[in-house]
């Protein structure tokens, strides 16, 4: 029982690594609090765990409901002892459109990279993005992070203590080209995470970061069966992950097992990014 009767709030429980998250703290002692802009799918997660929690819809890239949320927290719970955030968007952030183009356009650029004639399709993602899909990617991950912890900080802060986690990617670390708003906002969080550990030292709350590699989630479904074989076959380990085993490196940072990490970034991504 490594979160016994800690109060931890997970965003984006609704699914995929959230919910593996929200499942493991549950038992481990921890009373989960499941956000989801979904309301359905935060209430599907908890009950599925019975931990004393509860659900709460709230988009976090929206400051009046992020603050609403805190507010039921702070009536409900009184406290808080671990924030998760992990809610976010892939290239669901883009219209279905967009994403149909990506798969035509990787399963082209496979297709010529393997014949050794080199690549005549181009990405050319950049140069067509709207504003509309760089802003809610941003305001999704980097804004929602941000608001989040603006909150949770002011929480942890009465006792000083706490442990802040969050969901950045191998996109921030080596750059995905497929998704350049993806990986500016999860280097931004990295910069967040550790410009905001050396600010809350003092205050003994910790902020880590995990930087996933290709995990099995309803975020990754529309990855075609070619361009995913092509990041397996990059991938040291040679395959994708589950859910939980992103899940055991938050339990870790979340945990007094990880006591003396803070300002750091953890990466279980099967050596396809090697640092
Ligand atoms: N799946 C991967 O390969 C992978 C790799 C690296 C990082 N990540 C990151 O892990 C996190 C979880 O991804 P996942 O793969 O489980 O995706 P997912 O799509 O299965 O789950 C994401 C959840 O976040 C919720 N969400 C989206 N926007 C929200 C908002 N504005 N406010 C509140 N909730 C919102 C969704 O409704 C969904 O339930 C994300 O931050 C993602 O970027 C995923």
């Amino acid at each position: 029982m490594k979160l016994k009767d800690k109060v931890a709030l997970v965003t984006g429980a609704g699914s995929g690594i959230g919910r593996a998250i929200a499942q493991l703290f549950a038992e481990e002692g921890a009373r989960v609090i499941a956000n989801d802009v979904r309301e359905e799918a935060a209430k599907e997660t908890v009950a599925a765990i019975s931990s004393g929690g509860c659900a709460i819809q709230a988009d976090v890239a929206d400051s009046a409901q992020v603050r609403a949320m805190f507010a039921q927290i702070e009536r409900e719970f009184g406290t808080l002892d671990v924030l998760v955030n992990n809610a976010g968007i892939g290239t669901a952030g883009s219209s279905g459109a967009n994403r149909d183009r990506i798969r035509e356009r990787s399963d082209a650029r496979m297709a010529e990279m393997l014949s050794g004639q080199g690549i005549q399709t181009h990405w050319d993602i950049t140069q067509e993005m709207s504003d509309e899909a760089w802003h809610r990617m941003i305001a999704v991950h980097l804004n929602g992070t941000f608001f989040c912890t603006r909150e949770a900080l002011k929480l942890m802060s009465r006792r000083n203590q706490g442990a802040i986690i969050n969901m950045s990617s191998v996109a921030a670390l080596m750059g995905l080209d497929t998704v350049p708003h993806y990986s500016a906002a999860k280097a931004g969080i990295l910069g967040f995470t550790r410009a905001v550990a050396r600010e809350m030292g003092s205050r003994k709350i910790r902020v880590n970061a995990i930087c996933p590699g290709f995990i099995d989630t309803p975020m990754t479904q529309p990855i075609s069966p070619m361009m995913r074989a092509a990041t397996v076959a990059r991938t040291p380990l040679g395959r994708w992950a589950e859910p939980v085993e992103v899940a055991r490196t938050a339990l870790f940072l979340a945990s007094d097992d990880s006591a003396f990490f803070t300002g750091q970034w953890l990466s279980p991504n099967g050596g396809l990014f090697i640092g």
